[in-house]
């Protein structure tokens, strides 16, 4: 039997990756990060110095690179050409820089096969803000994650204390605002719920809370279409 493909979207600091990979572990299914994939053509972009809505440069630098996504346990990792890279994907300077290359349609019309290679007969758990609306529109399960911004910033802002770019929770809160404006206003696959996601406001909830409330979803849509993940 074929496993479930689950796409998890939702804005900067809501919990996806915890909740994703929490999930991925729990039904073993592989896990895609879409949002590594971007930060590593921003990580490329920076490093070549090309400017970042020089969309026909950063096209052309994508397409003579290499971009493959690798988890190890909990770290997600990206090799681009034969560099592994993890932590220096997620800066305070590549977060920034993604943001920005994300909002050119070259950019994702390039990334979008690459991520839909990741979706077979194994199943996946897709993470990022288009993967029900765009990559994975056919997935049995849509969830679309969303939270008060005060609490997205207070999460966000205590995931950065365990790394090296620790900044002020007001930083934090201003830098996820901005990010948060540029994916839901920008023209090519904008963040916004897919039309039969299902939309969970996790303010409220813990992280193992919003990954019980997508398990009984998957049970009950398993119940519905006599589904099976074993
Ligand atoms: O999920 P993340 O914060 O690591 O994503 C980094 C940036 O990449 C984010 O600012 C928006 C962009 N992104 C996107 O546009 N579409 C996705 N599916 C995933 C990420």
């Amino acid at each position: 039997m074929n496993k479930l493909t689950i796409t998890i979207d939702g804005p900067a600091g809501v919990g996806k990756s915890t909740v994703a990979k929490s999930l991925a572990k729990y039904l073993e299914i592989p896990y895609l990060n879409s949002g590594a994939l971007y930060r590593a053509v921003a990580w490329k972009v920076s490093k070549q110095g090309v400017d970042s809505d020089d969309e026909d440069a950063i096209i052309s630098l994508c397409k003579s690179t290499t971009f493959v996504l690798a988890v190890s346990d909990d770290c997600q990792a990206v090799a681009v050409d034969n560099t592994r890279l993890t932590r220096e994907l997620w800066t305070s300077h590549i977060t920034l820089m993604a943001s920005k290359i994300s909002r050119l349609p070259d950019v994702r019309s390039f990334l979008r096969p690459l991520q839909r290679k990741y979706g077979n007969d194994n199943g996946v758990i897709a993470e990022g803000r288009d993967m029900g609306t765009h990559v994975f529109t056919d997935a049995e399960i849509k969830v679309f994650l969303d939270a008060s911004p005060s609490i997205r910033a207070r999460r966000r802002f205590l995931e950065l204390q365990h790394s090296d770019t620790a900044v002020s929770q007001e930083i934090t809160a201003k830098e996820l605002m901005e990010r948060d404006n540029r994916d839901r206003t920008r023209h090519s696959a904008p963040l916004r719920p897919a039309s039969d996601a299902t939309i969970i406001d996790t303010t409220d909830l813990s992280a193992p809370q919003v990954v019980d409330t997508i398990l009984a979803l998957i049970k009950q849509k398993n119940h519905q279409t006599g589904h099976s993940t074993d």
